[in-house]
């Protein structure tokens, strides 16, 4: 297609006229000349002859865009994200909802960064997701989008990049997969893999019995169904206003959610006309209103790092002194694994959901935020009911007294680190032991196999180089597997330590996300086997007993490890991450870094 540099006018004033819906039952709040579309589609030049007719030849008629907002459907589907098999279909209901509002529905694919299969870690690619998603909303002819995510990095990486893009956008959660089951007993996500895991290896269960666990622990379609990360950050989204009242408890398989996928449609095509875009919608009050649900949802610790990014994407100075504050008031009531003993997902969604959860904890929120709904956080929860309160809890019965996170900080850990009191043994809130510390996974997964090897239940089991830049990507690997020794002497819990991740479905006494990593020379690095690491939750402390000229003297002895990438994303990621307590950002990618990027020219 040829270039025409020159500047060519707007079609004529008549044209407009007629384009301007005066006889639509829209609300055209904002004129048709501000869409951003119209920037492609509108004028009378060579080159949008070109977009309108290239339009064309995918058999769309003028009729069908002409006026009309265009909405970017983007979808995280793909035959490696399970999770989002049926995205397939629902983005289908999205468009049909997009048409029925008056739009004009156009699907732009983007990574899925699946949890189940992208290796070495799905947090190497959630910045990636968040770059793709700003860059497909800001090269298009894109008005207002519809994020379709739910698998654990989708949420938060679809957010931070519509919130960057700032054009009006409303997230449609996967929803939940269905319960497991095995032998007639429910099975949670994850976190049942890790518990008859280690029951195949104390010699509880046999191979067969695990092969069963296998092929029912994943049912239908959908997300995690323990309170993992996956439904912890679709109920942050709904809970920061960016999803409609309710959409993040559906069931994927129920067909609520089918018509939750239409009603998005419809209601984004509002949202334009409306101009209600991310940054009107998340300020710091929705964020800590997400972080209150959080907290009283019993939420995956990957919460703090994701809703750190998501703020100060948005403009808002969030960091681990506000999830510190609302860790001390807020209760755990929603009674799901791993937290919770008992329920689901689907339980939480039968017993009412999140717009119930919230209702139940209204006093700990700001109910005046606007959502996506176009109404405040308060109107869309007024007269939520619990239809099961042992599955969301009163808050003078809560399933634990404190926020599900705690923050500790010592000089282990100078920038903090981050412990889930909620679920673990609660000897191990208070306690001191003796470190043994692993540089890789390989040398530490030997180690726990090994029968001889010297743990105690006092140890304190520590990987290293496994944070953001050392991992790389600050892999899952925080809930570090019990020693078979202990686990043969019937513990199933103790205390370990790492500067990695962990899974939202997993559980025990983990300490994670020590700051700053080892890789970059924290403290942590300087740890050695034998050390003496003493924690007190309570007081939210983390020590190592070794005085500060000895930590001087390993200091000048310390070196960095090997690089871990010389080319490509990785060298990028690399050179960019920031450390976890602030979100594992990049850093070119803050608010405050340089001047704001400015819309794409169109000659
Ligand atoms: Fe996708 Fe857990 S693997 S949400």
């Amino acid at each position: 297609m040829p270039e025409t540099p020159e500047a060519t006018p707007d079609l004529p004033p008549r044209e407009l006229e007629a384009e301007s819906g005066e006889n639509s039952p829209l609300p055209h709040r904002k004129p048709l000349e501000e869409l951003r579309s119209r920037r492609w589609f509108g004028p009378a030049d060579l080159r949008s002859f070109g977009h309108r007719s290239r339009a064309m030849q995918m058999g769309y008629a003028p009729e069908e865009w002409t006026g009309k907002p265009v909405i970017g459907i983007i979808n995280t589907w793909s035959d490696l994200n399970p999770c989002h098999v049926h995205f397939k279909q629902r983005v289908d209901d999205v468009k049909r909802g997009i048409l029925m509002a008056g739009g004009f529905p156009v699907e732009l694919p983007a990574i899925s960064v699946s949890e189940s299969y992208v290796k070495p870690t799905t947090m190497m690619y959630r910045n990636f997701l968040a770059m793709e998603t700003e860059e497909l909303l800001r090269s298009h002819p894109i008005d207002g989008a519809v994020l379709m995510g739910g698998c654990d990095k989708t949420t938060p990486g679809l957010l931070l990049g519509a919130t960057s893009m700032n054009i009006p956008a409303i997230f449609l959660p996967a929803g939940p997969m269905l319960r497991g089951n095995w032998q007639g007993k429910t099975l949670g996500s994850g976190s049942d893999s890790w518990k008859y895991w280690d029951e195949l290896r104390a010699g509880k269960i046999t191979d067969q019995d695990w092969l069963g666990v296998e092929g029912g622990i994943a049912r239908s379609y959908g997300t995690c169904m323990t309170m993992g990360t996956a439904s912890t950050m679709t109920a942050i989204a709904e809970s920061v206003g960016m999803v409609l009242p309710g959409g993040s408890s559906i069931l994927a398989a129920d067909a609520g959610h089918i018509r939750l996928a239409s009603e998005s449609g419809r209601r984004i095509v509002e949202m334009v006309w409306e101009d209600l875009t991310p940054q009107k919608i998340q300020t710091r009050e929705a964020f800590e209103n997400a972080i209150a649900v959080a907290m009283a949802m019993g939420c995956s610790t990957n919460a703090i790092i994701h809703l750190i990014a998501m703020a100060r994407r948005a403009g808002q100075d969030i960091g681990l002194d506000d999830f510190e504050r609302y860790s001390r008031k807020v209760p755990v009531i929603g009674n799901v694994r791993p937290s919770g003993n008992a329920y689901l997902m689907e339980d939480f969604f039968y017993a009412g959901g999140i717009r119930a959860l919230m209702n139940e904890i209204r006093e700990f929120l700001h109910l005046g935020c606007l959502t996506v709904s176009g109404r405040t956080l308060g109107e869309n929860i007024e007269g939520a009911k619990v239809y099961n309160d042992d599955v969301i809890r009163p808050l003078s019965n809560p399933i634990y007294g404190e926020g599900s996170l705690a923050v500790l900080k010592g000089n282990l850990a100078p920038s903090g680190c981050v412990i889930k009191p909620a679920a673990m043994d609660q000897k191990f809130l208070k306690h001191s032991g003796p470190a043994f510390v692993f540089d890789d996974y390989p040398s530490m997964k030997k180690a726990v196999e090994d029968e001889n090897y010297p743990f105690t239940p006092d140890s304190v089991l520590v990987l290293r180089n496994a944070g953001p830049q050392g991992g790389p990507g600050m892999p899952e690997w925080g809930m570090l597997p019990m020693p078979k020794k202990l686990l043969k002497m019937g513990l199933r819990d103790m205390l370990r330590l790492s500067d990695a991740r962990m899974s939202g479905t997993s559980y025990g006494a983990c300490i994670l996300h020590v700051a700053p990593e080892s890789f970059v020379g924290g403290p942590l690095a300087l740890l050695k086997t034998g050390d003496i690491i003493s924690i007190d939750v309570d007081a939210r402390t983390i020590h190592m007993e070794v005085t500060d000229e000895e930590l001087e003297r390993r200091r000048a002895e310390w070196k960095q490890p090997e690089k871990r990438f010389e080319r490509g994303y990785g060298w990028m990621f690399s050179q960019h991450i920031q450390q976890a307590d602030q979100g594992c950002d990049f850093d070119f990618l803050r608010t405050d870094f340089g001047a704001p990027v400015s819309e794409p020219v169109i000659f």
